[in-house]
């Protein structure tokens, strides 16, 4: 062997003891890092002044993420997220960290937080809590009000919920939050596809925790006007 091969070998070696680092496990040092956990919940971890991050590759894109981070005040007037002014490398490692958060940490062997005895009594408050921490907060706002960004969707919004009930039945309400919306409407036809949409829940909820956030998705709308 050359001494140019023989240190070819060498570098190799030494770069493999350190194990290869792929761009997930590099975003979960920076999440570590900045301390996202002050504010966001993975599993039982973490702090609450932001939503819960256990479902968010499962609701949200690597791509979005990317945005999302790179200033989220730019995409959500108003937010409380601060701006960590991350590079590019570190930005796009955390979104693909995040991109891998699809709900396990919520099924380990102590149950999803909805399950736990706190909600058995009352199935509207386990349905407010899956809508929490399963993340329809993220998108469709505290009590379904909205006001969440969605670049070119009508209205440049997603969607209120808290008036479902006047345009779904029961059942149609339960099979649109199982089966979602990959393609929600364009604005625009010729602009680009919104970055966020509603996803197919059936991947991620069981069919008694679905049946549990439309209860409580219906009990948001507001009482029937009974006078005139
Ligand atoms: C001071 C609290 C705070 C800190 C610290 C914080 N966030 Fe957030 N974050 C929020 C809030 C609040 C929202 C929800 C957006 C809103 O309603 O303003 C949010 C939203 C998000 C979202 C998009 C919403 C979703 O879950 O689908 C992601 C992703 C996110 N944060 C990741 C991070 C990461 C990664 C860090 C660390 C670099 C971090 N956050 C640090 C408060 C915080
Ligand atoms: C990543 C963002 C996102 C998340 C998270 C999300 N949704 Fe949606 N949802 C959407 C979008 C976008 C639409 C509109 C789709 C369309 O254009 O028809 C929608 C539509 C809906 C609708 C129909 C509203 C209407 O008037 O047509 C309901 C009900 C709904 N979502 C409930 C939920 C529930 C319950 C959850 C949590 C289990 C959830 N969504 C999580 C983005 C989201």
């Amino acid at each position: 062997m050359t001494r140019a091969g023989a240190l070819v070998l060498l570098v190799l070696a030494a770069g493999c003891r350190q194990g290869p680092r792929t761009p997930e496990a590099a975003g979960k040092g920076v999440y570590a890092a900045y301390d996202c956990k002050r504010c966001h919940r993975i599993g039982a971890e973490g702090g609450d002044a932001g939503p819960d991050l256990t479902f968010a590759g499962f609701r949200k894109t690597p791509e979005f993420m990317a945005v999302w981070l790179k200033d989220p005040a730019a995409w959500q007037p108003n937010t409380l997220m601060p701006n960590f002014s991350l590079n590019d490398e570190a930005r796009v490692q955390l979104a693909a960290y995040l991109g891998t958060l699809k709900g396990e940490a919520h099924r380990g062997p102590e149950g999803a937080p909805w399950d736990q005895p706190a909600f058995k009594a009352d199935p509207l408050k386990r349905g407010a809590e899956i809508y929490a921490r399963a993340g329809c907060v993220t998108c469709h706002g505290k009590g379904g009000k909205g006001g969440y960004t969605n670049l070119n969707a009508i209205g440049g919004k997603v969607p209120a919920v808290e008036r479902a009930k006047e345009g779904f039945s029961r059942a149609e309400l339960i099979k649109r939050i199982a089966d979602g919306v990959r393609h929600p409407t364009k604005a625009d036809p010729a602009g680009p596809e919104p970055m966020l949409w509603m996803p197919a829940w059936k991947e991620a909820l069981k069919p008694d925790e679905i049946e549990a956030v439309a209860d409580y998705v219906l009990s948001l709308a507001p009482p029937v006007q009974e006078s005139w």
